[in-house]
């Protein structure tokens, strides 16, 4: 078996991880988050979401936040932006990327973005012009690739579709997203398989919720498809609020010992990164939901 050499983590902790967290996290904790992830050699952050602060209340300092980081050469920041207001917000915060997210369920677009996957579409269109315009590259999420907490399964030819809806507006770059952890492999790579229809595989990252503890294989049988970019969440934060019930995302500590176990390189420090998901995880007043984490801050104590 023949898998990438190299690998691209985006945390989405700050972003994914935090979005669903009841209780406010204060701007400066998110901030030291990120500046934690990036001394652990991070190189791409996804930092918070440009979204309706009524719909999403974790997201209403994504401006202070952005504003609050000391930016490391070598590092890329990305931000979510639904529309063009969320996209005017966001630019004079300087992302490095922005990111549309549509979903390969109607239902679920609905109840994320309050409208069908075509109006999406064209609420994305003067997005990924005006990023393009401003250089700022494009990525998008396709949401429920998978399965769908309000439709059930999804068939892989609506993965294939809003691929070529999004391809189709400029959109560069597409995460096949697991959003509510149900995928086990096969499904995955026939997600996968659709998605590569109409992007090529340096172009395509996994984005997968670890809620039925599949993500680490779904990451395997992805890296074997040739798929070298994946979104994890730092200490396994997260979930999204429109998608009850659903965990966060595989914990970038699980997926990056697994790589290192595996030869892979990722440039990341695990015992900083360990630290980062403690930091955080001991604001919320909880345990790092990583087993890779739990391990070795067990290893330590002991
Ligand atoms: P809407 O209510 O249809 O929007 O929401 P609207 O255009 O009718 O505007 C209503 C109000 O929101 C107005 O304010 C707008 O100004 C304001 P009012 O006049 O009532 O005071 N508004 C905004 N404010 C700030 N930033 C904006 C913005 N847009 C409108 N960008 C909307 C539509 C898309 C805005 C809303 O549904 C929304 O914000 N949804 C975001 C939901 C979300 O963030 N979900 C989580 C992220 S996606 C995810 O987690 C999945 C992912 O991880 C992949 C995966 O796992 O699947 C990416
Ligand atoms: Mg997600």
């Amino acid at each position: 078996m023949k898998y990438p050499s190299k690998i691209k983590i985006v945390d989405v902790g700050p972003r994914d991880g935090l979005q669903n967290e009841k209780a406010p996290v204060p701007a400066a904790v998110k901030i030291e988050l990120v500046h934690r992830l990036q001394d652990a050699g991070l190189t791409e952050i996804e930092v918070t979401s440009f979204v309706s602060p009524k719909w999403v209340p974790q997201m209403a300092d994504a401006a202070e936040v952005m504003a609050g980081i000391t930016r490391k050469p070598g590092v890329r920041y990305s931000v979510l932006t639904p529309n063009m207001k969320g996209f005017e917000a966001a630019v004079l915060s300087k992302p490095d990327e922005i990111v549309v997210f549509a979903a390969a369920s109607e239902a679920f677009s609905q109840r994320n973005i309050n409208c069908s996957i075509s109006e999406s579409i064209e609420r994305f269109r003067p997005v990924a012009e005006a990023a393009r315009a401003n250089n700022i590259y494009v990525r998008g999420a396709i949401s429920c690739a998978v399965g769908c907490p309000y439709e059930g399964e999804i068939a892989p030819e609506r993965v294939a579709m809003v691929a070529r809806l999004l391809r189709e507006i400029g959109v560069q770059h597409i995460g096949v997203a697991d959003t509510i952890g149900v995928g086990t492999p096969v499904k995955v790579e026939r997600a996968m398989e659709a998605a590569l229809q109409h992007y090529g595989v340096d172009d395509i990252s996994g984005h997968f919720h670890d809620t039925y503890g599949q993500a680490l294989g779904n990451t395997l049988a992805s890296l074997q498809m040739g798929i070298w970019q994946y979104d994890t969440s730092s200490a396994g934060l997260g979930g999204c609020p429109y998608a009850k019930g659903a965990t966060g995302n595989v914990a970038t500590e699980d997926v990056v010992y697994m790589l290192q176990g595996m030869g892979i390189e990722t440039g990341i420090d695990l015992d900083k990164l360990i630290d980062a998901g403690k930091f955080i995880s001991d604001f919320l007043e909880r345990k790092p939901n990583s087993r890779a984490a739990t391990a070795l801050l067990n290893k330590r104590a002991g």
